[in-house]
């Protein structure tokens, strides 16, 4: 008998309707348009506007697109994995909220915190549950409402990011498509270049932990630009290296979009042109969780079966890595 994969079967995505320009940008923070996009290549992201809204509101709408798509029935999911550093509330999960909010009710459900690698090691893991035999729908959504936990009055590091979500949804397939390899990595020492010093266990929340700023983003962004640069670059060649896969049958890089001189590094790497880079960093920014999902479900329509896409993330931790996926599915699919 063949063995099981997890393929891809359906994909989803949301992002909010407001659109945060450079121009607006230039009035809140001591910066130009043309140094965001030429250090960044963003030129605009989109911001969840609005009271008591969090993360959940867009994997509910990724979640709701995916389903109409596929016109799965909800209750069949067996398990939904919520890749997320922008939980609605530190418990209960996003994910539990998402699962009722869509009607999951037989499913399973938890949030995974990796930063911008989240959503790539929920997919492994969540594969790797399809793999085993043990469940047949599986989710996995990536998403943040990083506008949450950003100081904008650090030009630094409000620039790049942004808010949205995006889903998959995984069934087992004993054809020769799917999830079919994968490397994970962290490094625990990254704590120092990028992370939120209080609001966890170690520093409670008290007035002045909010007075000097404490609950947004400290990110050292040279720093960390040097080792994404590197290290998202080693994990993409690796994969494709160990897989026999070259530039010419690698059909998608699929990188995570943090900033435009990074994913340029990691093409020029792996030795891929920019016509075969997936890529929406100049609309949305950094969504840290959502990058990757939000970039199948811009592409979908585009990708056939049999494609081979090297996904590839690097993220707060510091975490990283890289999947090999041979997609399942013919355009926008609509299988029934
Ligand atoms: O998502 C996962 C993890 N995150 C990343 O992968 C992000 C990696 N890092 C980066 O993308 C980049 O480091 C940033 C976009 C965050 C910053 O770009 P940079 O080219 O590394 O800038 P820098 O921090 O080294 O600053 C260079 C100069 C400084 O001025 P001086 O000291 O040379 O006079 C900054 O003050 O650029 C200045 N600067 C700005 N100028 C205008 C920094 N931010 C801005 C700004 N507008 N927004």
């Amino acid at each position: 008998m063949n063995k099981i994969r997890a393929a891809i079967t359906g994909v989803g995505g949301y992002v909010p309707d407001y659109v945060l320009t450079n121009k607006e940008l230039e009035t809140m923070v001591e910066t130009t348009d043309e140094w965001i996009t030429s250090r960044t290549g963003v030129k605009e992201r989109r911001i969840l506007k609005g009271d008591n809204l969090g993360v959940s509101v867009m994997g509910i709408e990724a979640m709701k697109d995916m389903l109409a798509k596929t016109k799965i029935d909800p209750k069949e999911i067996d398990c939904i994995i919520f890749a997320t550093i922008t939980p609605d509330l530190t418990f209960p999960a996003t994910a539990n909220i998402v699962a009722t909010a869509v009607g999951a009710t037989n499913a399973f459900s938890y949030d995974l915190g990796a930063a911008c690698s989240g959503f790539i090691y929920g997919l492994s893991t969540g594969a790797s549950f399809i793999q085993s035999g043990m469940y047949k729908k599986v989710v996995v959504i990536g998403g943040d409402k990083m506008s949450a936990i950003l100081d904008y009055t650090d030009r630094t590091t409000c620039i790049i990011f942004g808010d949205g979500a995006g889903c998959v949804l995984l069934e087992p397939t004993t054809e020769d498509v799917g999830v079919i390899d994968s490397v994970l990595k962290s490094d625990g020492s990254g704590e120092a270049y990028l992370h939120m010093k209080a609001g966890g266990s170690r520093m409670r929340p008290t007035h002045e932990t909010v007075d000097k700023r404490l609950h947004y983003v400290y990110q050292e962004g040279s720093a960390v630009f040097k080792f994404a640069v590197t290290n998202m670059a080693d994990v993409a060649a690796q994969i494709a290296t160990r897989n026999n896969l070259n530039s010419e049958t690698i059909t998608w890089l699929v990188p995570h979009q943090a900033n435009k001189r990074i994913i340029d590094a990691t093409a020029s790497r792996v030795g891929i042109n920019e016509d075969k880079v997936m890529m929406n960093i100049e609309r949305y920014g950094n969504t840290t969780g959502g990058t990757i999902p939000l970039l199948l479900w811009d592409y979908e329509k585009q990708l056939k079966k049999g494609d081979n896409l090297i996904i590839a993330a690097f993220g707060g931790g510091f975490t990283w890595g890289a999947i090999y996926v041979k997609w399942a599915y013919n355009g926008n699919h609509n299988r029934h």
